[in-house]
């Protein structure tokens, strides 16, 4: 059966206002405690634990605690392709961080701890959602998107996955510029301060600007993307802490940008563009000319970054990491949940090795999950009341 959005729902929807559960918090304990030998002996943290989760309901991570518990969380992503340096993720610990301006400022130091070239992975725990407490979010679903717009003639301008929520911020008084690639502002909603905007500044958007390494008119049809995918809007789970606020950012795989957000026909819809230059033959499906542009398209995503000495990665290195990872988890005895429908790439699926295999689809935590109230705010730029 195919449910439209099935996939988006978290395994189990969380209830904010329910305590942190200590059976979730001692498993994750009792794992982190086990994989880092130097943090000592679980048990008398374990009774630390007990306690306060009994007095106030919740407990409190220590720093190592927490930047374990992002990289297992990472580790346990079944969608993400790009498992293998999960030891490398570099996580910044902001849970001080209360007003919307703190917040602002931090996620533009996230993005240049990101970097510009050799993107290295980051994240940015924000506090942890309190039961019954409001707490900070971001309504991004990227740290970096592009604007959406309709034009009078009926036809769209920039990225058409981000139409509502570019209507939504400019009733919020955000003056778009009706370009192609303009970089929507960061809504960051905050129990204090409410719903507020902010302009990325050009210091924190590293972009590549697009041309091919054959076609000289490629430059023409003045593409570009930016550098760093920050995911802003899921939320981070850790021994049964939630953390709402938790942006995360790796480096991008040439086809999540080739083949996807430039490709697709309800994105950027840019294969009969790219076909018409080509002077491809588009009367019949069975010329290719989708294929064709599609690799085309590729290559110059691929080699306009590289020349451009931002950090990308094709599909097959990408596939031949992921098996890798595959084969370190074995060792290291531990199950790697993968959703065989997100790791295989979306151009040349079965000449990657992920293709030819199946994986185990399993609820592991730490885990980041998208709930319902934050997809609806990254889509619609509001809370849709609509669902049941
Ligand atoms: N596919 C998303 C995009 O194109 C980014 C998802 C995360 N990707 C990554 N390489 N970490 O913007």
């Amino acid at each position: 059966m195919i449910v439209p959005g099935y996939r988006d729902q978290p395994a189990e929807p969380w209830d904010p206002s329910s305590p942190v559960d200590p059976g979730e918090a001692e498993d994750f304990l009792r794992r982190c405690y086990t994989e880092n030998p130097r943090l000592g002996p679980v048990e008398p943290r374990l009774a630390i634990v007990r306690a306060q989760i009994a007095a106030t309901g919740s407990y409190v991570h220590t720093t190592d605690e927490l930047a374990h518990g992002a990289k297992m969380a990472w580790r346990n992503a079944s969608r993400c392709i790009g498992r293998l340096y999960w030891r490398s993720l570099l996580v910044l610990d902001r849970r001080r961080a209360r007003t919307a301006d703190e917040i602002y400022s931090l996620l533009v130091q996230h993005l240049q701890a990101a970097g510009s070239g050799q993107i290295r992975p980051v994240i940015s725990v924000f506090a942890p959602a309190q039961p019954g407490q409001q707490h900070a979010r971001i309504w991004n679903e990227q740290l970096i998107r592009y604007a959406g717009y309709r034009t009078e003639a009926g036809g769209t301008v920039g990225d058409p996955r981000m139409i509502e929520f570019t209507e939504a911020v400019r009733g919020y008084g955000w003056q778009g510029k009706d370009e192609a690639f303009d970089v929507l502002p960061l809504v960051i909603e905050t129990p204090g301060d409410g719903v507020r905007l902010y302009e990325l500044p050009e210091r924190a958007i590293r972009e590549v600007p697009l041309s091919h390494p054959d076609h000289p008119w490629f430059a023409e049809l003045g593409l570009r993307w930016h550098a760093v995918p920050a995911i802003s809007n899921m939320r981070l789970t850790v021994g049964g802490v939630h953390y709402p606020l938790a942006p995360f950012n790796g480096w991008y795989m040439g086809s999540e940008i080739g083949a996807r957000n430039l490709a697709d026909a309800d994105r950027y819809n840019l294969l009969p563009v790219v076909a018409a230059r080509m002077g491809l033959d588009t009367s019949r499906e069975s010329t290719l000319w989708r294929d064709r542009a599609l690799v085309e398209l590729n290559r110059a995503v691929l080699h306009s970054f590289e020349r451009a000495g931002v950090k990308i990665s094709d599909h097959h290195t990408e596939s031949q990491r992921f098996i890798t990872h595959l084969r370190n988890e074995e060792k290291a005895g531990r199950r790697v949940p993968a959703d065989w429908s997100w790791i295989v790439p979306p151009i040349s699926g079965g000449i990657t090795p992920v293709f030819h295999r199946y994986y185990d689809e399993f609820d592991e935590r730490p885990a980041f999950y998208l709930d319902d109230e934050a997809a609806d705010l990254a889509r619609h730029g509001s809370r849709c009341p609509y669902r049941g």
